[in-house]
């Protein structure tokens, strides 16, 4: 037996990145997964990989295109889960966006996106799921960021949204604790994917400002989506069964 065989997982952002290779790895594991993303052409090809990795021990991976920051989606996304397969034991609410800028010039528009995405997306879709989470007495995994507790310049919306997700997280580790439900972050940092390669600083900063980036930079150099699939895997797996209200730095060593 896998260690995740017989688990019904939804995985967000699993089009790219860090959800990609987290459904990948769950379905390695012998989970049936639920791949959701706004992005379908991404998605085709977690499916392609996930197919090709499915154990004999019962893995399996359908898609699901949504957007998590829009409440009737999140419902489906769950809802289309629990169809499929009967139950859920676990979300890995990963979807993420980044847009940076000087905090004095940036406009309200993307403000409200991030939060909505990044901090209401994870509402929504815990939310969702928490009901048959009780049941299984199931685990939550939200992407949180090393931003979530540690200054990053031009990021002050994204750092906020991250934050919340993080205190949110405590918040629903306490509040369900008793059931239990567990629920845990990871906070990536430097790892190479569709944010860090789009990722721009403001175009002006100076030779002195520019220094700050080292603060978000690996000493260790960059990390691989896999590299957090891994720590996601076995939280929501029972080798994590002792560990909730956690958040687990996966940054190379950026902030040690
Ligand atoms: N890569 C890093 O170093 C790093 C650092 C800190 C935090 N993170 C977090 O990790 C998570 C994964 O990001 P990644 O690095 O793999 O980047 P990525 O851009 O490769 O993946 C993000 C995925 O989220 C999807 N997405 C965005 N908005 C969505 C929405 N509204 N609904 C559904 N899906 C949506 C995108 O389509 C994309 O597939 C994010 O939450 C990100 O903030 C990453």
């Amino acid at each position: 037996m896998e260690r995740l065989s017989d688990r019904v997982m939804i995985v967000t952002g699993a089009a790219s990145g860090i959800g990609q290779a987290t459904a990948i790895r769950l379905v390695s594991e012998g989970a049936k997964v639920l791949a959701s993303d706004i992005n379908a052409e991404g998605l085709a090809e977690t499916l392609e990989t996930a197919n090709k990795v499915a154990s004999e021990d019962g893995g399996e991976c359908i898609t699901h295109v949504a957007d998590i920051s829009d409440e009737a989606d999140a419902a489906n996304t769950v809802e289309t889960a629990v169809e499929a397969w009967g139950r859920l034991d676990g979300i890995a609410n990963i979807a993420g966006m980044l847009r940076s800028g000087r905090t004095h010039e940036f406009d309200l528009d993307t403000w409200n996106k991030i939060l909505t995405v990044n901090l209401t997306g994870t509402f929504l879709m815990c939310r969702e799921a928490l009901p048959h989470l009780m049941e299984s007495k199931g685990a939550i995994v939200n992407a949180a960021s090393t931003s979530s507790s540690f200054g990053h310049p031009w990021m002050g919306a994204y750092a906020a949204s991250k934050g919340a997700v993080w205190s949110f997280t405590q918040t629903l580790a306490v509040e369900y604790c008793k059931v239990p439900v567990r629920a845990n972050c990871v906070a990536p940092g430097s790892v190479h994917s569709g944010i860090t390669s789009n990722v721009t600083f403001p175009d002006d900063i100076t030779k002195e400002e520019g220094k700050l980036i080292r603060r978000i930079m690996s000493p260790t150099g960059f990390g691989d989506p896999g590299d957090v699939a891994s720590v996601v895997a076995m939280l929501l797996s029972d080798d994590g069964k002792h560990i909730t209200g956690e958040c687990i730095r996966i940054d190379g060593g950026t902030h040690a």
